[in-house]
């Protein structure tokens, strides 16, 4: 018995609401955004597609809070998303007011529930709505580590012409330009990335999977959702089924990495409890500076909220 709260009905939340129902893993999935009938239509239609691809997972779209009661997890993706020329960051003074008071509104109904952010600035938005729900830290994280991994190694499997599911990877920092690909922490089928590919290739990979979001805006003229909705995705699922997947993930850092009060991607396990580890990796002097230089810019960014 278990029910997921999706907030926000625009591309990302339905891409989430659509892939988890797709998953099969929780009973109800409630698709909340303030222009109601955009989130019963989406809902709706989610739902009829669940005879054609079989699963059993009930769908319902509403803009009244009060339906939201009792859920286990939140994902909350609402917000206004980028337009071509915007840095993530141009989106705070609108997304942390949303963020926030959406955060005020899940928290009347549900007590004690796992949120998860997607909205942007990735990370300062996930340390707005842990700084107002007064939930443990291990209960707020935002997705975008899973994300930023996966364009790097889709664009690692069409440069090495493999199937992206043998190529797993390590992305650390703040979801945007100071973000770290981490290619010693790269293998295809196990082996080192570095011994299948040339050096110029792979950095030119590692600089395109910083700008990998700003890439697709420029494309659609607003940003991405298959691919955010499909990580956040994962993410509830991880925690519904208790797998302990491992997945970089956007947490509060208390003293990992040397590291305090700061919201950065790091790998952690997600379960049943939400983050149940953060892991350190040792990671070599330059890999830790591009690290610091990520919080730094994340840092800057939380002063700008702390000074709303
Ligand atoms: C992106 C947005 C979702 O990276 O931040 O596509």
């Amino acid at each position: 018995m278990s029910k997921v709260t999706v907030v926000g009905a625009g591309n990302v939340g339905a891409t989430v609401a659509n892939v988890l129902a797709h998953k099969d893993v929780v009973k109800d999935v409630v698709l909340l955004d303030i222009v109601g009938d955009l989130a019963r239509g989406k809902a709706l239609d989610s739902w009829q597609q669940a005879p054609i691809d079989y699963y059993s997972t009930r769908l319902t779209g509403t803009d009244d809070y009060s339906d939201t009661a009792d859920s286990d997890v939140v994902v909350i993706t609402a917000g206004i998303p980028r337009k071509p020329g915007m840095s993530r960051d141009d989106l705070i003074s609108t997304n942390a007011k949303i963020v926030t008071s959406v955060m005020d509104s899940i928290l009347k109904h549900s007590d004690n529930p796992i949120v998860i952010i997607v909205s942007n600035p990735l990370d300062v938005m996930t340390y707005a709505a842990h700084k107002t729900s007064g939930l443990s830290d291990k209960r707020v994280f935002g997705m975008a580590g899973i994300l930023d991994t996966a364009r790097y190694r889709a664009f690692l499997a069409t440069a090495l012409n493999v199937s992206p599911k043998d190529i797993q990877a390590v992305l650390m920092g703040g979801h945007g330009d100071t973000m770290v690909p981490l290619p010693r922490y790269t293998t295809v089928a196990g082996i080192p990335v570095t011994e299948m590919i040339e050096d110029d290739v792979l950095d030119s990979i590692v600089e395109r999977t910083k700008k990998g979001g700003g890439e697709l805006v420029k494309l659609m003229g607003t940003s991405a959702w298959y691919a955010p909705g499909a990580a956040a995705a994962q993410m509830v699922e991880s925690i519904l089924r208790d797998e302990q997947r491992i997945f970089p993930c956007c947490v509060q850092l208390n003293g990992e990495y040397g590291m305090k009060d700061v919201y950065l991607g790091v790998p952690v396990k997600l379960g049943l409890n939400g983050v149940e580890k953060v892991i350190e990796l040792d990671l070599n002097e330059s890999e830790m500076n591009l690290l610091k230089t990520s919080e730094g810019h994340v840092r800057q960014v939380m002063d700008v909220f702390d000074k709303m």
